[in-house]
């Protein structure tokens, strides 16, 4: 086989997708989190088939996931330890179960063709509604939602909050917050820094009962709504962390007008998101998936500056923190004109 052929084969793979996404949700890296057990013993515990989990585990042994220490014993990695529920950075495990609400969109893409022929997400052909009302309408998919976006989240919350000069905002907007994981962090580490957390009903309570007794909480109000409406006033700066991927040009410049239309003269609109200048294979896969499933994209600088311009508002900063995520300043047009663009490296 030559070596063009293997690369062939291995990037065609339909299977180690699926088993990871099989021993995610069964819960099978926890269980091996203290050491090697059996097939036999995995299977009992899970529920499944011991000669099918076995056939599955020694896959993933193969790419390096579990190590096969002796014939049907099974032992954690590096990378099982990523699919624990304490997983750190990141634990990848709520990306990855199949029953929870990203699993949900993932098994909605093998209609990619579909997408391709009419440019549209396949999610509401699969499950009958646009995504964000099927995640309304099962409580326990919009927590499961919730929850994987909360560890992403909370990789990337020192770097928000160290990217920015916060020290003379005054009262942040987390619009599309979630449940508050960046704004916790930006409230956390600002002390002076009042803050609002707008999202969807179930975001802002979980929110609400997980962090609004503590210091920061205490600082923040909880408002659910819909950044389609008007957002609410006071708020100098109006964050929006990995929203406007999720949407269309055409909605994503109406949730920015909205920003506008609440910011005071001298606020700014900081808007959270990896660019797709230069980007590698992560980003260029979320971008297929942000079509599939959500409707929305990735974008570069340019398609940020063009986009932000529809709503009324100027690029004026951007700089890329040392999560990779870049921090893109916005505010309203200045006569006479003030902002600078440029790329700034945060050290
Ligand atoms: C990709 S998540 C990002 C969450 C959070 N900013 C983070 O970084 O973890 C997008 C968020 O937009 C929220 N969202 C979707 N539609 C919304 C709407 N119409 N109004 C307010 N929030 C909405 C979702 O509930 C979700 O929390």
């Amino acid at each position: 086989m030559n070596d063009d052929f293997a690369r062939l084969l291995s990037l065609k793979d339909t299977m180690t997708p699926w088993a990871l996404r099989a021993v995610a949700t069964l819960g099978v890296p926890d269980l091996l989190a203290d050491g090697e057990l059996g097939a036999g013993e995995l299977a009992r515990r899970t529920g499944v088939v011991p000669d099918a989990l076995c056939r599955v585990l020694r896959l993933l042994t193969a790419r390096g996931v579990f190590t096969e220490p002796k014939p049907g014993v099974f032992g954690p990695t590096a990378l099982s330890r990523l699919l624990e529920s304490g997983g750190r950075p990141i634990s990848m495990g709520p990306w990855l179960d199949l029953d929870g609400a990203v699993g949900r969109g993932d098994r909605a893409c093998v209609h990619i063709l579909e997408a391709l022929r009419t440019g549209r997400p396949v999610y509401e052909r699969v499950y009958g509604r646009p995504v964000w009302e099927d995640l309304a309408a099962d409580p326990a998919l919009t927590a499961s939602f919730d929850t994987a976006m909360a560890a992403r989240a909370a990789a990337l919350a020192p770097a928000v909050a160290a990217g920015y000069d916060w020290s003379t905002a005054r009262h942040v907007l987390d619009a599309g917050g979630g449940t508050g994981t960046v704004l916790a962090e930006v409230l956390r580490t600002h002390p002076r820094l009042r803050g609002t957390l707008l999202d969807r009903a179930p975001a802002v309570t979980a929110a609400r009962a997980a962090w609004g007794d503590t210091a920061e909480g205490r600082r923040c109000a909880f408002t659910s709504g819909s950044f389609f409406d008007a957002l609410p006033m006071g708020a100098d700066v109006i964050l929006l962390v990995n929203v406007i991927h999720d949407w269309p040009d055409e909605h994503a410049a109406a949730v920015l007008r909205r920003c506008a239309e609440a910011l005071p003269p001298d606020g700014r609109v900081l808007i959270a998101e990896h660019l797709r200048d230069g980007a590698a294979g992560p980003l260029l896969e979320l971008d297929l998936l942000m079509l599939l499933v959500y409707g929305g994209r990735e974008r570069d600088l340019d398609d940020f500056r063009a986009l932000v311009s529809v709503a009324g508002l100027e690029l004026t900063g951007v700089t890329e923190t040392r999560a990779g995520i870049s921090l893109l300043s916005c505010q309203l047009p200045q006569l006479p004109f003030q902002g600078i663009v440029g790329n700034h490296h945060q050290s």
